[in-house]
């Protein structure tokens, strides 16, 4: 009979000419032989592979002697351990595909995968954001979907990272990739953050993380504006995860204190840097003094920040004052027009990349009850049979489906503006319906003897 149902004919279907021979077999120890030469002298340090003459006591596995990372053309060194499976660490260097973080330890091998992989022109995930002068784009991955590429990508993390202990539970997060296209538009990996899918703590971003060749170049801060921005689509404040990291924690001083200047910028200059007040008091004892009603909570709903991170803000610029009005601590928020106006100017002039959010193209996924993690979700409708035996569960299980549905929709039907222009408008507006300050307040309000509250201020 022949093989494959008599498909090929017997000449054609016979698999014998492709058995080793034995010539091959002594051609592969050869070269084994020789590249185990190579891989000893210290100038082929991209040839190190495992090492195939260590006694059994020196076995790859013993120690984590990671050092650097290739990555690109770079050699980047890296600062923690990260649990990466032993073979791959038994040497000092390490070799990253910048598309697809797969790890290899040899050159050779990832030069080969380099070859093929599908990541190079069309990373895992959606395209969500994507900036044409600046060469960036933001890709959505679903932990769920995409499990080994979020697992690499929670690996490399974790090199840069002190505390993160996440690396194979990535169903219950959603991973915003940033990604550089300047270089015959392949996508390189630059940084990215991650974020729980279901949180009821209001955490809008879990881990952050910037490659080192990248880092202090703007990249930290535009991710972390990402995840407000991402925040003001949801109609939602949001904040990082607890505990920050050092370089976490002084990156998000300085993001909170620009984002507080950009708003309140926005309030106090028209586009020709002229400022509007539309409600001014020459009759306060203080001439140079004008007043605009903004409160914390207006500055919280502008920034999509919360109300703490705000306050720590104010108090960077000092603009927190305590003043006393029948012998009670009043609070009151001051800024000095030069100062924000360098401030915001500074930030504009410098060459880093900045966010557009007319460039997202994104809405917030609608999970299932299991908060994205399984596949089941809530828009499968009851099937038709059991339908007629069970018609209100039915219904019920449809009106709850539309009502999912019109939630989502709800504020581009009732009012298709931006959460930010919504408040925008709505300060301008209360400032201009309600320009008098009471004869009192101006009796009382005395600039002269306000005090500028700091933390842990006693009174
Ligand atoms: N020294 C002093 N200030 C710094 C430093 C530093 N090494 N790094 C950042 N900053 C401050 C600066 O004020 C800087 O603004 P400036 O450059 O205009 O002065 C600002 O933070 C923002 O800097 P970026 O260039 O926008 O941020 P970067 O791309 O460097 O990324 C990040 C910051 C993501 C924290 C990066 O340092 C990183 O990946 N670190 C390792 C991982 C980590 O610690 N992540 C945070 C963990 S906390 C969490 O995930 C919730
Ligand atoms: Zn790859």
């Amino acid at each position: 009979e022949l093989p494959y149902r008599g498909l090929f004919d017997f000449s054609e279907a016979n698999t014998f000419d492709t058995y080793p021979d034995p010539n091959f077999k002594k051609l592969f120890n050869t070269l084994v032989y020789k590249s185990s030469l190579l891989k000893n002298t210290k100038n082929h340090r991209n040839l190190i592979t495992t090492n195939l003459q260590s006694t059994p006591q020196e076995t790859p596995n013993s120690k984590n002697k990671l050092k650097v990372i290739h990555f690109d053309d770079y050699e980047i060194d890296t600062w923690y351990k990260s649990p990466y499976p032993s073979q791959y660490t038994s040497n000092p260097i390490m070799f990253i595909c910048p598309h697809c973080l797969s790890y290899y330890d040899s050159s050779f091998t990832l030069n080969r995968h380099l070859l093929k992989c599908s990541f190079n022109f069309q990373p895992a995930g959606r395209e969500i954001y994507r900036d044409e002068d600046e060469k960036i784009s933001v890709f959505e991955i679903d932990g769920r979907k995409n499990v080994i590429f979020c697992q690499n990508l929670c690996l490399l993390a974790k090199l840069f990272l002190n505390s993160k202990t996440l690396y194979y539970d990535v169903e219950p997060f959603m991973f915003y990739v940033l990604y550089d296209y300047s270089n015959n538009s392949s996508f390189k990996f630059v940084g990215y953050f991650s974020k729980e899918k279901l949180n009821s703590t209001g955490y809008n971003l879990s881990c952050i993380m910037t490659l080192p060749i990248y880092q202090r170049r703007g990249f930290g801060n535009f991710l972390i504006d990402f995840s407000y921005l991402l925040s003001k689509r949801e109609f939602k404040l949001g904040t990082p995860e607890k505990p920050l990291s050092d370089l976490g924690l002084l990156s998000y001083r300085s993001y909170w204190k620009l984002s507080v200047i950009r708003e309140v910028y926005k309030l106090l200059f028209n586009n020709e840097e002229q400022l509007i007040f539309k409600k001014t008091d020459t009759d306060i004892k203080d001439p140079h003094l004008k007043v605009f009603s903004v409160s914390i909570d207006d500055l919280s709903n502008l920034t999509g920040m919360l109300h703490d991170d705000v306050i720590v803000a104010l108090e960077q610029l000092n603009s927190l004052i305590t003043y006393e009005r029948n012998s009670q601590n009043k609070f009151a928020l001051i800024f000095s027009p030069s100062l924000v106006k360098t401030l915001y100017t500074t930030w504009k002039r410098k060459s880093s990349v900045k966010l557009n959010g007319d460039y997202l193209i994104w809405k917030p996924i609608i999970l299932g009850p299991s908060g994205g993690i399984n596949t089941n979700s809530t828009m499968v409708i009851a099937d038709h049979n059991n339908a007629s035996s069970d018609t209100a569960s039915y219904e019920g299980q449809l009106m709850k489906n539309v009502s999912v549905i019109v939630n989502f929709l709800k504020d581009d039907l009732e009012d298709d503006r931006d959460i930010e222009d919504q408040f925008l408008e709505k300060i301008i507006q209360q400032n201009s319906e309600n320009n008098e300050l009471t004869s009192q307040e101006k009796n009382e309000f005395t600039f002269s003897k306000a005090r500028i509250t700091y933390p842990g201020m006693k009174f």
